[in-house]
């Protein structure tokens, strides 16, 4: 095992998350502060989240390399989220890592958000996954589907023509008076609830594996406004959220079968970003992946919201195939996969 640590600083949105892995990817520190300042707003507001990530922040990296029982000597390089996300909360994640990576002599990562989702199934815990595999990436701002061929080698094969996956489940949940984040509140309501209603699944059956969610949540908004003013009865909220994430199940279904159609030679099928989390969805990937003899591998739910320690073994696997970022690389607050330039 290499003796020198990496450093992992995620601070994209309203976590602040702080990782140290050793250079074999095993994880020696692990911290999430989830802000809980943006319920009230049903949404994350950008200006608070970058000045709490300011305050957090540096007692974080402490913590986490007291923990671990490192030093800033100790480190090998400093990984940071550099996009996409909020660009306040960037500046502060990226500010301090290139900082941190000055004082400390070490090499400093530019970590692409989506690309740490995409490896974290090669975490030897998690994994580890064989190249290529492909990825379902479904969290709050990308609903997508990427054949990925290697370290910075991705293929986009279908993604959303509108709302991501877990922006469906945001505002499906706000329509129904459910919290924010909606996920895990659909979810525990849908537990109890009859999946009922016969919502639309858009693009189902249809070639390509891309997604539509909007349709849905129209549906979903014209079902609640049937059903009048006011509150919902708590069984009715429950009969929608089960109906929704049902028709969200199939439509994960019918995509994962032809994305695999598309591409044959998959070692497996990783399923990456915060909707991974949603026990009903892995079950009918699971399901299909099996059919087509694919194993599903789902990063543990922790793992799968947003975290550092994705962000730290992204950093591992870019310097083993020598892709180091300077000092000058920009933050983006929009930044596809295939990776572009910074
Ligand atoms: O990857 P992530 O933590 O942050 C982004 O990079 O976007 O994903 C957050 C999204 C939110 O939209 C949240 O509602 C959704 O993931 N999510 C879920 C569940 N847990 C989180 N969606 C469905 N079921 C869940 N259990
Ligand atoms: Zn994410």
């Amino acid at each position: 095992m290499e003796s020198k640590v990496f450093l992992g600083i995620e601070s994209s949105c309203d976590e602040t998350a702080v990782a140290v892995l050793a250079g074999d990817g095993s994880i020696l520190a692990e911290l999430v502060l989830s802000q809980m300042d943006h319920a009230a707003f049903g949404g994350v507001v950008p200006e608070i989240a970058a000045r709490k990530h300011l305050t957090v922040l540096p007692g974080m990296v402490r913590a986490a390399m007291y923990q671990a029982g490192v030093g800033f000597g100790d480190l090998a390089a400093i990984a940071a989220t550099a996009g996409p996300g909020l660009i306040g909360g960037l500046l502060v994640g990226t500010g301090y890592a290139k900082g941190a990576a000055i004082a400390s002599g070490v090499p400093y990562l530019a970590i692409n958000h989506l690309e740490a989702h995409a490896l974290t199934a090669r975490l030897p815990s998690v994994g580890p996954v064989e190249f290529p595999f492909l990825l379902l990436l479904v969290s709050g701002g990308h609903s997508q589907f990427l054949a990925v061929e290697g370290v910075g080698r991705y293929r986009r094969l279908g993604s959303t023509l509108d709302d991501a996956a877990g922006e469906a489940f945001d505002k499906t949940a706000k329509l129904l008076g459910l919290g924010y984040p909606g996920g895990p509140a659909i979810e525990a309501a849908a537990g109890g609830g009859v999946a009922r209603f016969g919502l639309p699944r858009p693009l189902l059956g249809r070639a390509g594996c891309d997604f539509s969610f909007s349709g849905l949540k129209t549906a979903v908004a014209q079902l609640v406004a049937a059903c009048g003013d006011g509150a919902l009865p708590k069984e009715l909220v429950a009969d929608v959220a089960a109906s929704f994430q049902a028709a969200v199940g199939d439509v994960f279904a019918d995509r994962l079968q032809h994305a695999l159609g598309m591409m044959p030679k998959a070692s497996a099928v990783v399923v990456a970003g915060g909707v991974a989390s949603n026990f009903l969805l892995r079950a009918r990937l699971s399901e299909v992946a099996g059919q087509a003899g694919k194993s599903l591998i789902a990063p543990p739910l922790r793992l799968c919201t947003d975290n550092a320690v994705m962000v730290a073994w992204a950093g591992i696997e870019r310097l083993r195939a020598g892709l180091v970022d300077g000092l000058d690389a920009a933050c983006r607050p929009r930044w596809p996969l295939p990776r572009g330039p910074l």
